[in-house]
């Protein structure tokens, strides 16, 4: 595994100190700015409906509206320490914390270490996911500016709306039920930096609607289904019941475009799911928790995200991104380029999982998406 050093900073994928290398050190700063480098388009064709698909899941959104302020019980009061001992039971029903603890910084760690890591471990997670969710709202409103068609533009302009209601709940969630929130992960800095700075329009649907949010979309399933705290519980199912379609939306779009590029074109292209791919499962080490908590990121990092157990947790949350880049052609064009590097990231086998877009229909076609 070597030669990634043009397209990720490293030669090998897995190279623990150059990823731990890269951290946040713009923390006390209330803004950060990068060039958005494209063309705003106009259109003069305003025939609404000639591309069917999307119009149809503009109709969907405008229908799909929620209202975080009204439509979630704040009054829920949450215990941080309570949610993580259920999840820890929920996920460690022996008991134990699933390794060996012998010679690791974990050693001397009691109950209440542990309990202190889940709490922080909690808060890391939604902060990048509030983050996560401004970038969208950043990336879509770009996406009104630059994509060329008026039914795309229509729907793109729903799910800024979409956008901001989620780093909305996720910021009124952390601020007022837990202790506040982390600064952004460097790793998902740069991703979303990278993604904004791109003049090509569909390299902003292809970093956000398929790497950023396929991936949320997972993590978020996840979490859903692990916690049992009503108020995070509703919120997550809400803001799922949009991202699906976000990523529909991804999909559907790229799909026409994608099948008409070159060789050169869909490889810029592959190269660019690549390095979304690696940036997401570098920030997943959660650098900034281990800090927090005072051990060694590195031998935290050995000792516990390197079990099996946590690399299949890790992997799936590939479980969208792989069978959406399979559908728009990305796996497969200039000699399986993409394949061999999520061979390489362990997450190939989910290639022919159901893919979003048709996912999304059958959650449609069974009326579980129109209202949350
Ligand atoms: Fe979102
Ligand atoms: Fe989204």
């Amino acid at each position: 595994m070597a030669g990634y050093e043009d397209l990720i900073g490293r030669e090998d994928i897995n190279d623990l100190e150059a990823i731990l290398a890269v951290s946040n050190t713009d923390m006390e700063s209330a803004i950060h700015t990068v060039e958005s480098n494209a063309e705003a388009i106009f259109t003069w064709d305003y025939d609404k409906g000639s591309r069917s698909g999307l119009d149809r899941l503009y109709e969907k959104a405008k229908n799909s509206q929620w209202n975080g302020t009204t439509d979630l019980d704040w009054s829920v009061e949450v215990d941080p320490e309570e949610v993580v001992a259920n999840n820890f039971i929920a996920q460690n029903p022996d008991g134990g914390i699933g390794f060996d603890p012998a010679g690791t910084p974990f050693e001397k760690w009691s109950d209440a270490d542990w309990l202190k890591f889940g709490v922080e471990s909690n808060n890391w997670t939604l902060s990048q996911f509030m983050h996560g969710e401004q970038g969208a709202l950043v990336c879509t409103a770009k996406i009104v500016e630059t994509v060329p068609w008026i039914d795309a533009k229509y729907y793109a302009s729903t799910q800024v709306m979409d956008e901001a209601r989620h780093v909305e709940v996720f910021a009124r969630y952390l601020d007022s039920k837990l202790d506040g929130y982390y600064p952004i992960n460097a790793h998902l800095q740069m991703l979303l930096d990278d993604i904004i700075a791109d003049t090509r329009w569909d390299m902003t649907y292809l970093g956000m609607q398929i790497m950023v949010e396929g991936l949320a979309l997972a993590a978020f399933g996840f979490m859903h289904m692990m916690t049992t705290e009503p108020l995070l519980k509703q919120l997550l199912k809400y803001v799922m019941s949009d991202e699906a379609r976000h990523v529909a939306f991804g999909v559907l779009t790229l799909q026409d475009v994608y099948s008409e590029l070159s060789d050169a074109e869909m490889m810029e292209r592959q190269e660019f799911a690549f390095e979304a791919s690696v940036r997401m499962r570098d920030r997943f080490l959660q650098q900034e928790v281990w800090e927090r908590m005072g051990v060694p990121a590195k031998d935290a990092i050995q000792a516990v995200m390197l079990t099996p157990q946590r690399e299949m947790f890790q992997n799936m949350l590939f479980s969208k991104i792989v069978p959406n880049c399979k559908k728009l052609g990305l796996l497969d064009r200039n000699d399986k380029w993409l394949r061999r590097r999520y061979e390489e990231l362990g997450v190939i086998q989910f290639e022919d999982w159901v893919d979003t877009e048709a996912e999304y229909e059958e959650l449609q076609a069974k009326e579980l998406v129109t209202q949350p």
